[in-house]
Parts: C-alpha cells; structure tokens; sequence
C-alpha cells in the first residue's frame, strides 16, 4: 500500500521517481508526489490521481534536482486530495518526507505537537511524523539521522520513509518497520524504492533494509544503523528479476499477460521439484521440517483474499493426499481470536506480495505459541519470507496486475506439491499413485496453454453478462474455491457484485436470487460431483437463470442444459483448479473491459495490503 521511491547521486532525479512511481503504482493509485531539493530549496508538487496527472500538473515547473522523493498514494489517514498528497514538509519547509504504513500513535503525538504550537496542513499520519523530527531537531540541537532516528523510537506502527532536507541536498535518509524498503546501489548514486521494480534498469546491487534500520546516505557514502543506533554491515545482493518481465510485452493489460503466461509459471514453480519417473518430490526450503510435517497434527492456513483461496484448494489436497487435518484462516480474523495452537501444528502462510499486513500478525501469532510457520510467497526478499522458519517460492514472477491470476495458479502448484511431498513422508499414498499423479501434474502447463484458447468463448459470454448487477458462480469439491476466485475477480475488475458458493448450499438461501437476469457461473467438469452438479445446473434453469458451466471437453449433458459453455481438458480431480480457473480470469477480464473499467487498476484496491 503506497509506493515510494527516492534517488541521489549525479542524475537529475525527477525522470527517475516518476518512472519509478509508475511501476509502484499497483500499490496505490489515488495520489502522487514528488519533492526535489534544488539549490537548498525543496520544490513539491502533488496531485490527486494517477503519476501521470502528476507529471501534467507539474510540466513547465522547476524539476530541477540531484536529490528527490516520490510517492503514490493509497489513502488510510485523509481522503484522497492534493492536500494529503505526499511528500509531506516540516512547517519551515526544510524538511520533505513520504510515508508508506501507518503511525497508530499518530494521535497523542498531534496533540503533543499542537499543543507545542505546530499547525497541520493535512489529515494525514505522516505529516505528524516530519513535524516531530522537525521538533526534535531544533530542540536537541542534534543531525537530521538522530532526529530521525529518536522521532523513530517513539513511533508506534509500520512505516518505510524517506526524507530529505534542504540544508543538506547531498544527504537522503531512509528507514522502515514492516513496511519494505530496497535500496539499489549505483555508482556514487542510490535508488531507494517500496519493491525493486524502478531499480532495476539502474543496477542489480540492491540491499533490502531490515525492520527497524535506518539508511543514511550522505555524499555517496551508505552508512546502515538500527533505531537502537547500532551500526549494521550492508548485504549486498543481486537482483535475478528481468525488465522485460516489468512490461507488458505487446498485451493490452498486465493482467492479461500474466493471465497467459501461466503455462510458463506454473512449468517454472514446479521446475527442479517434482520427479515423476521417481514418483518424488523436493522442496528444498522446507526440508528441514519433513519431521515436523511427516508428525503434524494439524496445519493452519492463514492468508488473504486470492491467496485464502488458494488455501482452501491446500486444504482438500492435503487432506486427500496426506491425510493431515487442516483448517483454512482468514489471517484477519485469526489474528484477534485467541487461537489454540501447539507446538505440533504447521502454519503455512500463503502471500504472493509477501508484506500483507494481517497474514504477517497471523505468523507472528502462531509463532510465538510454538507453531512451525512455513511460507508460500512470490515476491522473492519480501518480509513473510524473513518471517516463516522454512518457505517455498512459487517463481510466478512479478504480478503487476491488482488481480491476482498466475499468482494464484502458482500457489495451488505449491499447494499440490507440498500435500504430495507430505504424502510422500506419511506413506498415504502408494508410489505408484505419486507417479501416476505427478506425471499429470507435469502435463499441465501443456493443459493451460490449451485452455487459454477459450479465450473467444469467454470475450462472447462476456458481452452476454456484460449489464448484470450481480452474478453466482458454483462449486464443489476443489470447484468450490474455484467458484470463490472467478466471483473475487468478476467483483473486484469489473464491480458486478458476485459470489462464489458450494452449489449444494444455494437451495439455503442464494436460489432467491435467481431469475432470468442472473449469470450463474457453475464449474461442472466431470469429477466425483459431477452428477450432482448437473442436478444444481437443473434447479438454477427451472428458476430461469442463465447458466454459463465450464466443462470438460466433449462433455454432453451439462451442454444441453447451460446457456453457454466454455471446455477445459480433462485432468486429474485434483488439477482442476489449475484449468478452471482461467476461463473465470479471463471472462472477468472481458466483462470489465466492456464495461470500460480500468482492469490493472480497479478503484478502491491495492495490490499489496500493507494496513490492517
Ligand atoms: O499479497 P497477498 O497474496 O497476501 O494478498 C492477499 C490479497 O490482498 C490478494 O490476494 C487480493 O485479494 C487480490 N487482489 C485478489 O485478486
């Protein structure tokens, strides 16, 4: 939530925060700023929207700078305005800082602050926070890094700032608390940024900063402390991310690329995993913990969104497969009960930004009542993974579209890996059905690349549905997720309100919804529910509601009855969410495209949730 991006050195700087800005944008997008410090001035300018109306409002103004800090905004303190725009200043204008998280205390501290004279010109949390350091700089006659650094004592919340200072344009400081932060390292220049994204192109030497450190860099040189002032030696790492995979490659949207390049990712999750021939598989990061798995009494999902959804296809193949018990969590919920946890429970983190704020609390939880917390993340160097004792990447690459598609197709691989590879230590399942199971799972990025061709069935179905207020989509088994996720992405691109529900439970209440207005959305493949399925298919078409059923190939009778159909090849039960899920990615793809909704962008959202 938020992005933020800095740069000092020998360049002019605003060419780089706003092209920077502009890969952060899926972080938020209501917003931006940029502060350039220029001959001991601090030139600003802020704009509510998107970076390139920032950029329009600032054309002809002095964006002259070697020093600079940018943001694009995701709004929690102050709504949406130039006002609450950051970089926020000092009140002498000296200073310039930009924020992303949240300063819980930020209350007391402004009433501390106002009561000592200072007057606000925003709603905002991080306004309260460049006025305390401002504060403490001229009351303890001390340097802008130890003003940072006590203001940063005091600070309750999560944050990842820049600042920077007028007096001082050869210095910029950075720091962060549950909030990322990469810095890259150039030649004499640094490029500090929430993801490493607008690095990229400038250097591969990247540092990520630690919770609670603090980046000084002050001319050219790069000094790292803790906020309890005790200084750390920088690693350096190389970024293995490519430019090209930042782009949209020809594609009209980011989500539509990601959604084809699935074959490619799901091949690159399982690559160097699974041996089929063997019937085995390897997950080196969890390895260690094959005692703790092959003895779990339980494992806990917890995860977010997209991500719980993946959870819940977790969930039935682990119980299939490995015979574990497992629970699937909202880590939102999780987080304020009192859960019972032991040391003998698996708590597996599901996040492909690796920085969701509630799944991060839901670990921390779990671990400090004993629980082995292993993680499935995407962004590689992101905080979950710093968090969990053992983890498995799912290598989908980054996913820049707000909605979540091969992210969640790599999650479900990782999810079929582990419960097989738990399978595998517990003798649940016999060799021979491992190497059965794995040789059709390694045909599947072949089976996507196939079913991305219903591509045209789904720009024609979406056009039928494209005026519907609301939708049902219906599952059972591993449907039933499916049936959740094609709802999620119908809502959250293209604003028709839609649910996901196990068909059984629509004659408990949704079959009022029913009439001939309504799109039901039904996952009817030929597995072990199909039969029934067909019988829900039928109570939805005596209520006259129009059926669009994803079957298999070939199928016949669930073609007779659905309005349309789209075909998926046929695989093993328990690959079906691999399959089904992209016709739903792509008919909410085409519906909000005709709708005419920004569908990388859709409003209110983010693609990193870093607030409760
Ligand atoms: O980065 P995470 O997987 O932790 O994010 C969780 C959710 O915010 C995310 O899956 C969200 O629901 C997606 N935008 C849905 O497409």
């Amino acid at each position: 939530m938020c992005g933020i991006v800095g740069y000092i050195g020998q360049r002019e700087a605003w060419q780089i925060i706003v092209k920077g800005l502009k890969r952060l944008e899926y972080r938020g997008y209501d917003s931006a700023g940029v502060a350039l410090v220029d001959q001991q001035h601090i030139n600003h300018y802020k704009k509510t929207g998107k970076v390139s109306d920032l950029e329009a409002a600032a054309a002809g103004a002095n964006l002259q700078g070697r020093t600079g800090i940018g943001h694009t905004r995701w709004a929690t303190h102050g709504e949406p305005s130039d006002r609450n725009a950051h970089p926020h200043l000092s009140e002498d204008g000296r200073l310039a800082i930009v924020h992303n998280g949240i300063i819980e205390n930020y209350g007391p501290l402004k009433e501390e602050l106002s009561s000592r004279g200072h007057v606000f010109q925003s709603d905002t949390d991080t306004e309260v926070l460049i006025h305390l350091i401002a504060d403490i700089l001229a009351e303890e006659k001390t340097d802008l890094l130890e003003a940072v650094r006590i203001a940063l004592t005091q600070v309750i919340g999560a944050y990842a700032i820049l600042v920077t200072d007028r007096e001082h344009p050869e210095q910029l400081i950075a720091a962060r608390k549950g909030s990322p932060m990469v810095i890259g390292v150039g030649n004499g220049e640094y490029f500090i940024a929430s993801d490493a994204s607008p690095i990229i192109e400038y250097t591969r030497n990247v540092i990520y900063l630690k919770d609670r450190e603090i980046a000084f860099i002050n001319g050219g040189e790069l000094l790292i402390k803790t906020i309890d002032n005790e200084v750390q030696t920088p690693y350096i790492q190389k970024l293995e991310m490519q430019l090209e995979m930042l782009e949209k490659a020809g594609y009209d949207h980011f989500m539509l690329k990601e959604i084809h390049e699935q074959p490619r990712s799901i091949r690159d999750c399982m690559r160097g995993r699974i041996y089929p021939q063997e019937g085995k598989v390897q997950l080196g990061g969890i390895k260690e913990y094959a005692d703790k798995l092959r003895n779990a009494e339980r494992i806990i999902i917890v995860a977010c969104g997209t991500s719980w959804h993946a959870g819940l296809v977790g969930e039935y193949l682990i119980e299939e497969f490995a015979r574990i018990p497992v629970g699937v969590e909202y880590a939102s919920e999780f987080r304020y009960r009192n859960p019972i946890i032991t040391e003998r429970d698996i708590v597996i983190a599901i996040s492909q930004s690796g920085e969701t704020a509630d799944t991060m609390a839901a670990i921390e939880l779990a671990k400090e009542r004993g629980a082995t917390i292993l993680g499935i993340c995407n962004v590689v160097g992101s905080s979950i993974p710093r968090l969990t004792h053992g983890g498995v990447y799912t290598h989908a690459g980054p996913e820049i579209g707000v909605a979540s598609t091969k992210a969640f197709t790599a999650q479900v691989t990782v999810l079929t890996l582990i419960a097989m590879y738990a399978a595998q230590l517990r003798g649940t399942l016999a060799q021979s059905k491992l190497v059965e199971l794995l040789t059709s799972l390694e045909d599947i990025p072949t089976l996507v690349e196939k079913t991305l061709a219903c591509d045209q069935a789904t720009q024609y179905i979406a056009a039928e549905i494209k005026d519907a207020t609301n939708a049902i989509f219906l599952g059972r088994g591993v449907g039933f997720p499916v049936a959740l996720e094609g709802a999620l992405k119908l809502k959250e691109i293209s604003y028709i309100h839609a649910e996901g529900y196990p068909a059984a439970e629509m004659k408990h209440g949704p079959i009022a919804l029913i009439d001939e207005e309504m799109p039901v959305v039904v996952i009817a493949t030929q597995n072990s529910s199909y039969e029934k399925v067909i019988s829900n298919i039928q109570e939805v078409k005596a209520r006259k509601g129009r059926v669009i059923a994803i079957v298999t190939e070939g199928d016949t009778a669930v073609r007779a009855l659905a309005d349309y159909v789209i075909e998926i090849p046929d695989a093993d039960e328990a690959f079906l969410p691999l399959l089904a899920t992209i016709p739903l990615q792509l008919l909410s793809y085409h519906t909000a495209l005709l709708r005419g909704c920004n569908v990388d962008q859709p409003r209110n959202l983010a693609k990193s949730v870093t607030v409760e």
